[in-house]
């Protein structure tokens, strides 16, 4: 057996690893705490799942769904965006995705191809990277860098580089710094991109998570449509990363182009699931999106508060639901992540698994009960006073 060459320019995908590791320990007997993966904790709210059991009672939804998602679930992905002030065709414009992951990585399949560069945020979420990579790309890594509030400087991406790149990836609220980017910044971004010939891809899976303001969607700078599309997810905003849904929204030829790909790779989402989504579109009290918000701020205030006073300084993120953290002195993003899983028990994203500018810090996502976030913090603040602990065994 032969796999491809492809594959050799890819690592393992690093929240199947950090999985991974964190098996062996909780096969050791370890109480193991899971600060890694960005999965939220808390339950998806009763009327998508209503609105699911229903739908999967209906013979209709037991057949093929519409391969560019139904037509009630592009309206209501429609109805979402005018509420931003943003009009879309649901007919051209959106396009229904087994989550934005699914879709960002076959958009990359539509734009890439051999000799062709992906404008890639660094630190960034691996997939812009990895489906990069796999079409046989070249990955050019926009650095984020704290003094630039995180985001990517495009006067710096050299001519001859912008001349071969298909596709801009961004991605505000930003996983993992936790940045904002404010409407100004896309709009230079929308210009970079207008003038390069270039897809902006925004991927807004954290959209709705911004604490001080609310985070802009791509699609608000007047003329986007012309370059921008945009990965929406619902995963994030309603609880629902294991339903996978979401979709493309944006320019039409965009659009065409990964649904070209899509229609021949899958045969789109359970309709009953798309039946859902349509509930958590257009029927979520808003007041579950200012209660998930709420939630998340006290645990990211918790969390810095709390490792500050533990001596490990700790920057306040404006968005998403990470805390990106600078290793203490002495300690690389792997040393310290290592570390914090050995002799603590606890399981944090190493920076540098996100793209080279991310050495130096380790990640921590917030999608985990206060409890468990406080003993987290308690084993991290013992090991950093250098009272070393045995491991705490499962109960
Ligand atoms: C993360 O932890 O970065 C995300 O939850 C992963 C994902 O969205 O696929």
């Amino acid at each position: 057996m032969r796999v491809s060459s492809r594959l050799g320019r890819l690592r393992p995908y690093l929240f199947a690893e950090l999985n991974r590791r964190r098996d062996e320990l909780l096969a050791r007997g370890v109480r193991v705490l899971d600060l890694g993966i960005g999965d939220p904790d808390l339950p998806t709210p009763d009327h998508v799942v209503e609105a699911l059991c229903n739908a999967a009672y209906d013979p209709e939804t037991h057949r093929y769904p519409p391969y560019e998602g139904t037509s009630e679930f592009r309206e209501a992905a429609a109805e979402r965006y005018a509420r931003l002030g943003v009009e879309l065709d649901p007919q051209s414009q959106v396009l229904a995705v087994i989550g934005s992951k699914e879709g960002i990585a076959h958009l990359a399949w539509a734009f890439i191809e051999p000799g062709a560069i992906a404008l890639v945020p660094d630190p960034g979420y691996p997939v812009y990277s990895a489906q990069t990579l796999l079409c046989g790309g070249d990955v050019f890594p926009l650095p984020l860098l704290a003094e630039r509030g995180f985001l990517p400087d495009l006067d710096a991406v050299p001519p001859e580089v912008a001349a071969r790149a298909r596709i801009l990836f961004l991605n505000y609220p930003n996983n993992p710094t936790g940045a904002v980017a404010d409407l100004a910044f896309m709009e230079r971004a929308v210009a970079f991109a207008r003038r390069h010939d270039i897809l902006l891809c925004h991927d807004a899976a954290y959209l709705d998570i911004s604490y001080d303001a609310p985070a802009p969607s791509v699609l608000q700078v007047p003329g986007a449509l012309d370059v921008a599309v945009e990965f929406y997810s619902l995963s994030k905003p309603f609880n629902m990363t294991g339903w996978r849904l979401g979709f493309a929204a944006g320019n039409r030829d965009a659009v065409a182009a990964l649904a070209k790909v899509k229609n021949n790779t899958d045969s789109g989402q359970f309709t009953a699931v798309q039946r859902a989504g349509v509930a958590a579109l257009r029927e979520t009290d808003p007041e579950f999106s200012r209660r998930m918000l709420g939630v998340y701020r006290r645990r990211r205030d918790f969390v810095v508060d709390a490792l500050n006073a533990a001596g490990w300084a700790v920057p306040r993120p404006p968005g998403a639901f990470y805390v990106f953290a600078p290793v203490p002195a002495g300690h690389t993003s792997a040393s310290f992540s290592t570390m914090l899983l050995e002799q603590a028990g606890v399981v944090v994203s190493p920076g540098v698994a996100f793209g080279p500018s991310g050495e130096g810090y380790v990640r921590m996502s917030l999608t985990t009960p206060e409890p468990v976030l406080a003993e987290a913090i308690e084993r991290i603040g013992a090991l950093l006073r250098g009272e070393r602990k045995e491991l705490p065994r499962k109960g």
